[in-house]
């Protein structure tokens, strides 16, 4: 079944389009990822999703509810934002219960609720510290801990990992596929670290002005680049091109020396190219293999690397700074 279904969903402020025509269906159980750079868009359409903005056209349905209907939709989801929002003078439990009551939850299932989502998220030692005592990592904990006090069958999280060390964000996404996999919460986030796409999400959809650009697993987004790059550096470049002639080579290309052949398995294309090389006496000085990454996606359809978009939100943030401007 559908959990979610986006048809046409478009947001526009003051005429600009941040959310530009978004048609996508989200089945249940699926934890699925929208990524893109600063700006694409993401926190506006999950926000719309989550009720927080209103469309501008287009429509939505949430758990079969259309997002028009606010109040059905927001008791069957949680959200986690991008901006933290959580109350650090209150603590742990303080805060979970504080939510718990804002759902009309009664103080027995809140209690018992505030248990097994503490569990889940391994903060049961800290429920009674108040938040400001907490890690960066513990209050993120915290905030999906909360946004699954009413057991809501879809949970959006909004950059869950923003800014976290490599090891924080690997506790962050274990809790993640746990609560998926575990728990059966269909799962919408968003995030802009490819990596994080890679490794969590079953599906992705590539964002970017407001648009879908590409939508798969990601395995069949990566294979779509067209396979794996062996490149080979030998001073017999030339010959060597003109005897790797099986069919499983998809293409070569020959630079500087150095011979680049695409195939769509690299692992087990190696082995079979130093084999013909050697058939043929040519020497093969170094072997290195590129498998195609999101990155490669992301280049592909808009030219630009999602990288390239950071650092310039970054040098806008700086030259803001310099002039003295607010946001
Ligand atoms: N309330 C608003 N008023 C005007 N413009 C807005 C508003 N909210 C968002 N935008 C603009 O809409 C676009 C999309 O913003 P959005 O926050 O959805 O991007 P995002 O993909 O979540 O980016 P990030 O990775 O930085 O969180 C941006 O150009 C942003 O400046
Ligand atoms: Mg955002």
């Amino acid at each position: 079944m559908a959990a979610i279904e986006l048809v046409n969903l478009t947001k526009k402020f003051n005429g600009f389009a941040a959310v530009d025509g978004i048609t996508l269906t989200i089945q249940e159980g699926e934890l699925f990822g929208l990524l893109g750079p600063n700006g694409a868009g993401k926190t506006t359409t999950i926000s719309m999703l989550a009720t927080m903005l209103k469309p501008t056209t287009g429509s939505a349905t949430v758990n079969g509810v259309s997002i028009a209907q606010e109040d059905a939709v927001r008791k069957s989801i949680g959200i986690v934002f991008q901006d933290p929002s959580l109350d650090d003078e209150l603590t742990g439990e303080e805060n979970l219960d504080f939510h718990g009551r804002l759902y009309h939850m009664p103080k027995t299932v809140r209690e018992q609720r505030m248990q097994e989502v503490l569990r889940l998220v391994e903060l049961e030692d800290k429920a009674r510290q108040q938040v400001k005592t907490y890690s960066g990592g513990m209050k993120r904990r915290l905030e999906i801990a909360r946004g699954l006090m009413h057991r809501p069958k879809i949970l959006f999280l909004d950059e869950p990992t923003l800014g976290m060390d490599p090891q924080t964000r690997r506790s962050i996404w274990e809790y993640t596929q746990k609560l998926n996999k575990q728990e059966k919460v269909t799962i919408v986030l968003t995030t802009h670290y490819m990596e994080e796409a890679d490794y969590l999400c079953g599906r992705i959809a590539i964002i970017d002005k407001g648009k879908i650009i590409a939508l798969d697993t990601p395995a069949n987004l990566k294979n779509s680049m067209g396979g794996d790059i062996v490149m080979l550096e030998t001073p017999d470049a030339e010959k060597l091109k003109g005897v790797l002639t099986p069919a499983w080579i998809k293409g070569m290309k020959l630079l500087d020396g150095t011979l680049s052949v695409t195939v769509s398995n690299g692992e087990t294309a190696v082995p079979k190219i130093l084999d013909i090389a050697r058939l043929h006496g040519i020497a093969i000085r170094a072997v290195s293999l590129k498998k195609p990454n999101l990155e490669d996606v992301f280049i592909h359809y808009t030219g630009r690397t999602i990288r390239e978009e950071e650092a310039s939100a970054v040098d806008t943030m700086r030259l803001r700074m310099k002039m003295g401007w607010r946001r």
